[in-house]
Formats: structure tokens, sequence, C-alpha cells
């Protein structure tokens, strides 16, 4: 097992970069879907759109990218050698990341409050929530290429 896991070492993370870039494009996108979607009137054609973009993007590129990102990001840290646990990058690592999945969790609620008409949101709130998965995303980057620390 460990063998196979040090040989697909370069695979796992070209997949896992391909994952996390999908998995981010959505993160960071849909909430700027849902900054217009709340200035349109609600029943009308442009609230059907929004609804399918927001719909199809969520279920048929960030949930699929999310659970590969996961897959493949615990292939890299069950490889031997990989992560050193004594060193702090991967728990902040770890913490961005599930800032990220708390980010993709509450963009699904704030997604079906839209469709169902119960959205109380204002764009402000999306606008700000925007900021979070970029800042994640930032601080990840850095922890993974650089190892401050
Ligand atoms: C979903 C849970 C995730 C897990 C368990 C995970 C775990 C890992 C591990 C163990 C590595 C190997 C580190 C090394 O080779 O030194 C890695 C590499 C990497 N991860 Fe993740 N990761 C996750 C999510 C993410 C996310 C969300 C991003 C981007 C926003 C990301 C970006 C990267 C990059 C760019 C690399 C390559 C670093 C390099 O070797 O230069 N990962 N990941």
């Amino acid at each position: 097992m460990s063998e196979f896991l040090i040989g697909s070492y370069p695979w796992f993370k070209a997949i896992h970069i391909i994952a996390v870039m999908s998995w981010m494009a959505g993160l960071l996108y849909l909430p700027r879907l849902f900054v217009y979607h709340v200035e349109v009137e609600l029943n009308s054609i442009e609230d059907h759109r929004f609804q399918v973009m927001e719909r199809r993007l969520l279920r048929a590129i960030m949930n699929p990218a999310m659970v590969v990102s996961y897959i493949f990001g615990i292939l890299l840290i069950l490889t031997p050698g990989i992560v050193d646990w004594s060193s702090g990058w991967i728990w902040l690592k770890i913490l961005a990341i599930l800032v990220l999945t708390g980010c993709h969790h509450a963009m699904g609620k704030w997604r079906k409050d839209l469709a169902e008409g119960t959205n109380r949101k204002s764009q402000r709130y999306f606008r700000v929530a925007n900021e979070v998965p970029t800042i994640s995303m930032i601080i990840i980057v850095i922890m993974v290429v650089v190892k401050p620390f």
C-alpha cells in the first residue's frame, strides 16, 4: 500500500489540484450569483434562470469537486513522508479546509432559500460572504507551497 501511494504521489497531487481548482471556482462564483440573484423579482424569468445556474453549479461541479478534493487530499496525507504533523502549516491548512467546507454547506442552504423564495439575506451579506473562501484559499496555498512554519 505504501509503495502504491508513493508511486502514485505525483498523479494524486495532480488530480487533487485539478479538483480543488474546480471546487474553488464554485466557492468563488456561487456567492457572486447570489449577489445578482437577490436583485431580481421573485418568480421572474431571471429568478428561474439564476435558480438553474446555482443548482447546476452546486450539484454538477462543486459537490463532486469537493468529494474528489477530500479523497485525493486524504490519500496525500496517507502517503509516507508527505505530512510532518509536528509542523504548523498542515494544522492551519486543515482549519482553512474546515472553513471552506462550512462555506460550501452554508451556500447550499442559501441556494435553497433563494430557490424557495425564503431568502432574507442582503446583497451586501453575500458580497462579504464571498471574501471568506478567497481568504481561506490564499491561506491554504501559502501553507502548502511556502510551508512557513
Ligand atoms: C479537502 C481537503 C484537503 C486535504 C485533505 C488536502 C491535503 C493535501 C496534502 C496532504 C497535500 C500534499 C502536501 C505536500 O506535497 O507537501 C496537498 C497538496 C496541495 N493542496 Fe491540498 N488538501 C485539501 C484541500 C485543498 C484545497 C481546498 C486547496 C486549495 C485551495 C488545496 C491546495 C493544494 C495544493 C496547491 C497542493 C500542492 C502543494 C505542492 O506540493 O506544492 N488543497 N493537499
